[in-house]
């Protein structure tokens, strides 16, 4: 339901903000004629590529493509979501926020949350007691002892143990009034078959509490004493714990990596804990699954830079090139650490000490060079076929670091070496690998924005469904939305990895609606898949439904090349290159007469 008062408060916030004057506070701005120039403040750059546009009150900047109103610019700044930033705004321009009518649900869910922290920061505290305190916690005692974990350490996490027992929580935590439904609801406790008996989830297990970054307690993970299966039991989703958002240790992690300047993302918790007690603060792990957008966003509020130090087994390497591929969308720079002989990090540690590590950390491997030794090692450079297929390995990292002409060329000239090719068939490789990222294309859908969105990209967001939607049911339908509109020019990157999919799928000539489509895309992707499978059109309003929403995009995409080239007509002709720009207009024009056809 939209909230008209909501849309009004925004224009209002919207129409007394001065962007010139807000931009100018971060950054000193020249004018030349009707833009103003600097650099740009969100990649690294000595020439200004950065513009405001105070007419249109809209800032871009040619180099990273970063651009947006007011409130965009706010966010990326100052690291806060879109809607945050609206509210930050307002409070400074002294506009009233509308206090919202909360409705029953918003205020169920509250308590739910609430009774859900207080059942969470229970057990934990049960847990670690049962630990530290009592005679049934001696397996657990003696397992921490067995990998080296200290009682300083076990005080620091609050680490826990579950007793061999069914009922021991469940028991205690009813006496104490707490209710089956919000024990079950906590992921604690299992309904039994008889009647509405429950159990213990975690039994027999050491306990490592979870909590989100500001601390509180949200899920467990609980691991078993032996080499028995599954290994590690972890609570399963609930409205606090969602793994693809959360990292372990980031609470604790938050300040060394504010002050080191980068996060170390590791793939256990027992990495993490590990590391930590090392002396080395800045480390997070992400819970069993594969390192997402969500947390590359929410490292992205504290830390400059990423290093991964995965497992150096070939899953490990496999996880670490495809979370660099999710750290590529946010130009964070990424630095990869590797633990020889086929360790994890705790394992290393244990074998050869905390300096011994901090040596590694200090020798990690910016991501071009680690990329590079694993395409080597992949691919046979020695044929012509290997140079090429390698050389398109490697222009997305080439791509990432385009804002920086320095590391650019540094990275151009390794990998022209290493392949024995000429500089300029990378240069060459590399503008056509350009061609796609125009700015609809780079979107960066970096905040929750959906609610506050235009209509039209709300729209968008829509038709990207119907088409995937379409083409899920009529595979054949693909190659006629892509006569439209190509991939790139999917506006939505997680409804362009869907459809890349599919693409690259139909090209190798199987099916896409085969084997396992949820490992093969990102967990974004194959939620929103989801989502479009789920909402499904009828029949009879299939074709017609489909049309419109491929009408949408198109005009999405044709406008967003009309403003790329027109804009990039005029800094052209500002900067005195009028064959260039004439260029640029004559396809701005040719973009614009397809738009009225
Ligand atoms: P240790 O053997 O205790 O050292 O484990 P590890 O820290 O080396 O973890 P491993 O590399 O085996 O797995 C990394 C992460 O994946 C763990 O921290 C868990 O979050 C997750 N994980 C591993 N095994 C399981 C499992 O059987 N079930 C679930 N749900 N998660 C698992
Ligand atoms: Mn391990």
């Amino acid at each position: 339901m939209r909230d008209t008062r909501m849309d009004e408060f925004v224009d209002q916030v919207r129409s007394r903000s001065d962007l010139l004057q807000v931009v100018q506070s971060y950054v000193p701005l020249k004018r030349k004629g009707s833009r103003y120039w600097g650099c740009c403040p969100f990649h690294h750059e000595k020439t200004p590529s950065f513009s405001v546009v105070p007419d249109k009150g809209f800032f871009y900047c040619f180099g990273c493509h970063a651009g947006g109103d007011v409130f965009k610019f706010l966010s990326l700044i100052e690291n806060v979501t879109y809607f945050e930033a609206i509210k930050m705004q307002a409070e400074k321009l002294g506009v009233p926020v509308p206090a919202r009518q909360r409705t029953q649900k918003e205020i169920e869910e509250d308590r739910e949350i609430a009774d859900l922290r207080k059942v969470n920061t229970m057990a934990r505290d049960f847990y670690h007691n049962c630990l530290t305190m009592t005679r049934l916690g001696t397996p657990g005692k003696t397992y921490f002892a067995g990998r080296g974990i200290t009682d300083a350490t076990i005080d620091e996490f609050q680490l826990g143990f579950a007793p061999a027992a069914w009922d021991k929580l469940s028991d205690a935590f009813q006496k104490r009034g707490v209710t089956k439904e919000l024990l079950l609801k906590s992921g604690l406790v299992l309904a039994g078959k008889q009647g509405n008996s429950v159990y213990d989830r975690f039994r027999n297990r050491v306990i490592i509490p979870i909590a989100d970054e500001r601390g509180r307690v949200v899920g467990f993970g609980g691991r078993v004493l032996d080499d028995s299966t599954p290994k590690y039991l972890n609570t399963p989703e609930t409205i606090l714990f969602n793994k693809r958002k959360l990292l372990f240790g980031l609470d604790r992690a938050r300040q060394a990596i504010q002050q080191s300047g980068y996060a170390i993302v590791v793939e256990g918790y027992m990495d993490a804990i590990s590391v930590f007690d090392a002396g080395i603060h800045n480390v997070v792990a992400s819970l069993g699954t594969a390192f997402t957008p969500d947390h590359a966003r929410l490292l992205r509020r504290y830390a400059k830079g990423i290093y991964f130090c995965y497992d150096s087994d070939e899953a490990g390497q496999n996880a670490t090139i495809r979370a660099l591929s999710i750290v590529n969308g946010t130009e964070l720079p990424v630095h990869v650490i590797v633990v020889p002989d086929g360790k994890d990090p705790d394992e290393y540690i244990r074998k050869h000490g905390a300096d011994a590590f901090r040596a590694l950390v200090k020798q990690a491997q910016p991501l071009l060079d680690y990329r590079l030794q694993y395409v080597l090692r992949h691919v046979a450079v020695d044929t012509l076929a290997g140079k090429r297929q390698a050389m398109q390995d490697m222009m997305p990292v080439l791509a990432s670091v385009r804002g920086n002409t320095a590391v650019l060329s540094e990275y151009k000239k390794k990998l022209a070496k290493l392949l024995y090719v000429d500089e300029e068939i990378v240069t060459e490789t590399l503008r056509h690998y350009h061609e796609p990222s125009e700015p609809v294309m780079r979107q960066r859908q970096d905040v929750p924005q959906r609610h506050i969105l235009k209509k039209e990209e709300n729209a968008q967001t829509r038709a990207g469904r119907t088409i995937i939607q379409t083409v899920w049911q009529n595979p054949e339908m693909l190659a006629h939305a892509l006569a439209s509109v190509p991939l790139q020019g999917i506006g939505d990157p997680v409804q362009r990895e869907i459809l890349t999919y599919f693409a690259q799928c139909q090209k190798e000539g199987r099916s896409f609606r085969e084997g396992g489509i949820e490992t093969k895309l990102s967990e974004e992707a194959s939620a929103e898949l989801s989502r479009a499978i789920a909402e499904s059109i009828d029949d009879q309003d299939q074709t017609r439904v489909y049309m419109d929403s491929l009408a949408i995009l198109e005009k999405a995409y044709l406008n967003a090349r009309y403003i790329y080239h027109s804009s990039k007509a005029a800094s052209l002709l500002e900067a005195g290159d009028v064959e260039g720009a004439r260029k640029e207009l004559d396809l701005a024009n040719k973009i614009n007469e397809a738009k009225r056809v």
